[in-house]
């Protein structure tokens, strides 16, 4: 849907580096108010992970873009499935993570998604959470925000989290990872990493995410009431 009557419709775009609470702050607001969400990382996952699954070449641009147009995705209560494989789990992983940077700097495979996104606004809102939401995708947005944090805090915060999982992983490895990530999506030619000339920069470094969403509750009803 991208008629003129959806532009009426408010979104909250949530852009920002991989590990800043992007995800946790969506689904906060998007509970509270009631709206629509859109992962849009997840659609970069699920293109990489059936890229890989299939044994395209990350960089076979026409290929992927191709691929965009036979997925079938379903999101559930917290759960995906792509042509009725069930993904929850395979594309959360960090190496997920990665190959979707790779195949998100593909200006054709963005191409190729950006109608499937904007269909997501629906009344009575949306929150969209990613890299370009509000650059690319809702450029009319009303509220922008933009979420970051050190890559330090980040790695940290991805450690834990896998630690409580029972997942050993090294800190050191998780934070060259996340560098090599953020550098790939800062420096792409398309759609970069980058906070719009409208947004409002949270850095989420020392803040607990509650202060976060309260912050963001607080510029939507000043925007939109
Ligand atoms: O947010 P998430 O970590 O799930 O995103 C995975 C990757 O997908 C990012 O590192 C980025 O390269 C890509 N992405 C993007 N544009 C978006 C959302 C994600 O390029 N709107």
């Amino acid at each position: 849907m991208n008629s003129d009557s959806s532009f009426a419709i408010p979104v909250v775009t949530i852009d920002g580096p991989g590990g800043a609470g992007k995800g946790t702050l969506a689904a906060a607001i998007a509970e509270a108010r009631s709206w629509h969400l859109l992962d849009s990382g997840a659609l970069y996952r699920i293109i990489a992970v059936v890229a890989l699954r299939q044994g395209f070449p990350l960089r076979d641009a026409a290929s992927l873009a191709a691929l965009c147009s036979e997925l079938q995705i379903v999101f559930g209560a917290g759960s995906v499935t792509v042509n009725g494989d069930d993904l929850t789990d395979a594309i959360r992983t960090e190496d997920a993570g990665s190959a979707a940077s790779v195949v998100a700097a593909l200006p054709p495979v963005r191409e190729a998604i950006l109608t499937l996104q904007q269909e997501f606004r629906r009344a009575p809102g949306l929150v969209a959470d990613g890299r370009d939401m509000g650059t690319v995708v809702f450029p009319d947005a009303p509220v922008k925000i933009f979420l970051d944090a050190s890559a330090e805090a980040r790695a940290e915060r991805r450690y834990n989290q896998l630690k409580n999982k029972g997942l050993g992983v090294s800190l050191r490895a998780l934070l060259e990872q996340i560098q090599e990530r953020d550098a790939r999506d800062r420096e792409r030619a398309v759609a970069p990493l980058r906070p719009a000339e409208d947004a409002l920069i949270i850095d989420s470094t020392e803040m607990s995410i509650d202060a976060v969403v309260a912050m963001v509750m607080e510029q939507i009803v000043r925007k939109t009431g």
